[in-house]
């Protein structure tokens, strides 16, 4: 099979060389197992784009449509299953000791893929919070018998615990992923627009601090000037190639496996 496009042996080499690897991902990275995107053209439910949604208002002027939106969403993920990408995504945590991946996505497929630890920044759609006591609980119910559901333990309103617009992200969940973007030497940012802050901001805290950035996405992002290189198709084609590829290379060149070799300098287009 011929390489695919962007692949180059540097490339490899400079992922092979990272001590410290992470992999940020978005929306992008399930939509090959069936997962809708946020801002593609199947974002729609209902003639509601999720912007207007995923937000605290909404959920205050109608929590029964906003849960009905996640009831779907449930149901959709449900049956859904990691694709080669998720899978591809899984080896590498396997193969390198420094290795943090870091997911805007809520859907869980990178857990169910064998990532260990996945830092959710926007939460999890499997999981429900008391809008009064902010106990969070597992809600695996599906399709849910009640929406809006409430608290066993107190009866008020449970919501999605996931992050909406306007909200802050959860602190841990934060300061573990700008950690991780600020001590890595290599970051591989698949499938998401780059266009929802803070997460946004992750590839361009590691380009600062030195780290060789690459995207791997369908189009071009609004980060895909300000890093060293866009391999443009779809993740669930180009990260097994690639991957194969980084750890093939880490394992030929006796020195033990990716993340041994010492830090890469960084390179500017
Ligand atoms: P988006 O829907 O904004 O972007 C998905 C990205 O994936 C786009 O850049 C697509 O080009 C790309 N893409 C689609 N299919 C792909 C494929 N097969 N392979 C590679 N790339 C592909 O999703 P996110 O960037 O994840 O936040 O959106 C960020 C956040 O905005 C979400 O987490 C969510 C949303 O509002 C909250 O809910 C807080």
């Amino acid at each position: 099979m011929e390489p695919a496009a962007g692949i180059t042996e540097r490339l490899v080499e400079r992922l092979r060389r990272a001590r410290r690897l992470v992999v940020l991902t978005g929306a992008g990275v399930s939509s090959e197992s069936g997962v809708p995107t946020f801002r593609g053209k199947d974002g729609l439910w209902e003639s509601y784009r999720a912007e207007e949604l995923a937000t605290g208002q909404a959920f205050e002027a109608d929590p029964a449509l906003v849960w009905r939106w996640y009831d779907y969403r449930r149901r959709l993920i449900a049956d859904v299953e990691p694709n080669p990408a998720h899978h591809a995504i899984a080896r590498l945590e396997s193969a390198i000791e420094g290795f943090s991946l870091i997911t805007q996505n809520v859907d869980g497929l990178h857990h169910q893929a064998g990532n260990s630890a996945p830092v959710e920044l926007h939460g999890n759609i499997w999981r429900a919070r008391c809008t009064r006591e902010g106990l969070v609980k597992e809600l695996r119910e599906n399709p849910l018998r009640e929406i809006p559901p409430h608290c066993p333990k107190c009866g008020a309103l449970l919501r999605p615990d996931v992050v909406w617009y306007g909200e802050p992200l959860p602190s841990h969940a934060y300061e573990q992923a700008d950690a991780a973007a600020r001590s890595c030497d290599a970051m591989l940012v698949v499938g998401t627009s780059a266009m929802v802050r803070p997460a946004a901001s992750l590839p361009l805290i590691a380009k600062h601090n030195g780290a060789f950035v690459v995207e791997v996405n369908i189009a071009l992002t609004p980060i895909s000037v300000l890093i060293d290189a866009s391999l443009t198709g779809r993740a669930g084609e180009i990260l097994p190639e690639l991957v194969d590829r980084v750890l093939e290379a880490s394992l030929g060149d006796g020195a033990g496996g990716a993340g041994r070799a010492e830090r890469a300098e960084t390179h500017n287009r």
